[in-house]
This record gives structure tokens, C-alpha cells and sequence, in this order.
């Protein structure tokens, strides 16, 4: 990493707290919900000011950088990762636990060059926890080095997932018998956080060992993918294969073992990419 991108990263970990203050603030008020693309997709008048002050303090120090947000692309801004310097900003990862004031939200900065991320921010605003991790430097939680499992069984472990509305009944029906698949084996279960930020962490940080899904979105990965692989864990496609920003989907692992053992199991649906109209 070169001393500007340290100087990036320095300023990325000062908005993040900024940000978190602001989330917090926010839970103290009447919290009025928006939706976007679906009944459940929700969106809250934090989440687009959180996005804002988050990019306008970024632009200012370093002008010529790019920018994937989720609020701006549910606004229409492009979702395409190039060479350039790139922040992928969500400004609230758990808009759901948000408005319900289930206490696992998260603000999650990745930052990439050349399509390849260099340092990663989880602030895990109501825990008050901030992970971080750059490039071949570790990972960290409120600045003590956290480290993985390491665990290599599935029958030993405790993974998370998400389960979410599909609008499509195949879907459903793959995304719960993909549960069932692993539940039986047997393992030791399934948690769901509702943050897939946070999720990344706590694979991260040795509480799970493992945390798959299908149908999340670049900015729900960018931050934590580094903050996992550099506390010695593995980030994988969930057919096994190398793991792609873009693609919506996801296994991350304490171990390859397992990682590989858990994409046996997993059927995947149809989810889209992030890159492309869908
Ligand atoms: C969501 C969370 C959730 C995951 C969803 C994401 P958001 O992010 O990460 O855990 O299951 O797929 O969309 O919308 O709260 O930023
Ligand atoms: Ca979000």
C-alpha cells in the first residue's frame, strides 16, 4: 500500500465514526421508512445523509476518486468498479435492524484499486465496535489483531446466513432447503445478524466459523471481505470459485476446508450482478 492510500485509509476510519455518531443520533428520533425495490428493501432518511456526508468528506480531500454508495445507486449513479481509486459505501448495513432498533447496524467503507481492495472499514455503530484491515496488515477490532477459528469441520461449526423475502418461489424454496442441507449434516447451527457487514466480522473475530449468502450487493461485501481474509480466513463464490465483488453471492470461511465443504451443499438461484442492468 502505497503512503496515500494509508492517508485514505487514516481519513476513512475518522468519517466512519462520524458516520456512526450520526446513526446513533438518529435511533434517539421518530425513524420514518421509505421503500425502494421491494415491500421489505427499506430505506430511511439516515441512510441517504449518512451516504452524503460519508462522499462530500471523502470528494473533498481526494477529488478524483470514484464512488459506488448504495443510496446513490438506488438513485441512479452507476454501479460499475473500474481501475480508479474506488469507495464502496454503505452508508447503513442493517437498515432493517435500523428501524427496529435491533442493535447489530453497521457503516461499511471498501476501498479498491484496480479492482482489488486495499483496506476495509466495519463500524459497528451501537456495539461500538470498529473493525478494520488493510492489505498484508492484519485485522483489527477497536485496535486489538483478531484472528479467525480456524475451524475446518462443518459438524463443529456455527455459521450465519440471512433469510429474506424472495419474491420468486423457487428462490425461497432453494434458499431454505440450502438450510436444510447444512442444518442435517449436522452442524452445530444457524445464526442470522442481519448485517452482512457485521457477519463478516464475527467470522472475522473466531464467534462463527462461517457465513454464506446469495443475493447481497457489493457494498455489503467490500469493507468486511478484507477485514476476513486478512484475520486468516477465505473468501470464496459459493460454487467454491474465486470470490467476484460484483456477483452478489458469497461463502467466507475460517478455513478453505470449510468453505469448500459448505459449496458442496449450497444450490445456487439467479441473483444478477451488480455491473449489469438487471
Ligand atoms: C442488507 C443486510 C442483510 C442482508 C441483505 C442486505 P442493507 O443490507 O446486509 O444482512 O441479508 O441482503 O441487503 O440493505 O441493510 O444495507
Ligand atoms: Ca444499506
Amino acid at each position: 500500500m502505497t503512503d496515500s492510500w494509508k492517508e485514505c485509509m487514516d481519513h476513512c476510519i475518522v468519517v466512519t465514526r462520524e458516520a456512526g455518531k450520526m446513526v446513533r443520533e438518529a435511533l434517539k428520533c421518530d425513524i420514518s421508512v421509505m421503500l425502494k425495490s421491494s415491500p421489505v428493501d427499506l430505506v430511511t432518511e439516515t441512510d441517504q445523509k449518512v451516504e452524503a456526508l460519508i462522499i462530500s468528506s471523502i470528494k473533498q480531500k481526494f477529488p478524483n476518486h470514484s464512488f459506488i454508495g448504495e443510496e446513490s445507486v438506488a438513485a441512479g449513479a452507476p454501479s460499475i468498479l473500474t481501475d480508479n481509486p474506488t469507495w464502496i459505501i454503505d452508508p447503513i448495513d442493517g437498515t432493517t435492524n435500523f428501524v427496529h432498533r435491533f442493535p447489530f447496524v453497521a457503516v461499511s467503507i471498501g476501498f479498491a484499486v484496480n479492482k482489488e481492495i486495499e483496506f476495509g472499514i466495519v463500524y459497528s455503530c451501537i456495539e461500538d465496535k470498529l473493525y478494520s484491515a488493510r492489505k498484508g496488515k492484519g485485522a483489527f477490532c477497536n485496535g486489538v489483531q483478531i484472528r479467525v477459528s480456524g475451524q475446518k469441520d462443518i459438524t463443529k461449526s456455527l455459521l450465519l446466513t440471512e433469510l429474506g423475502y424472495k419474491k420468486d418461489s423457487e428462490h425461497f424454496q432453494t434458499m431454505m432447503s440450502n438450510m436444510q442441507r447444512i442444518l442435517t449434516i449436522p452442524t452445530h447451527g444457524i445464526r442470522c445478524v442481519g448485517s452482512a457487514a457485521i457477519n463478516m466480522c464475527l467470522v472475522a473475530s473466531g464467534a462463527v466459523d462461517a457465513y454464506y449468502q446469495i443475493g447481497i450487493h457489493c457494498w455489503d461485501m467490500a469493507g468486511g471481505a478484507i477485514i476476513v481474509t486478512e484475520a486468516g480466513g477465505v473468501i470464496v463464490d459459493i460454487d467454491g470459485r474465486p470470490f467476484d465483488l460484483m456477483s452478489r453471492r458469497l461463502i467466507t470461511a475460517s478455513s478453505k476446508a470449510l468453505a469448500d465443504r459448505i459449496a458442496v451443499e449450497i444450490q445456487p438461484f439467479p441473483c444478477g450482478r451488480d455491473d449489469t442492468e438487471n
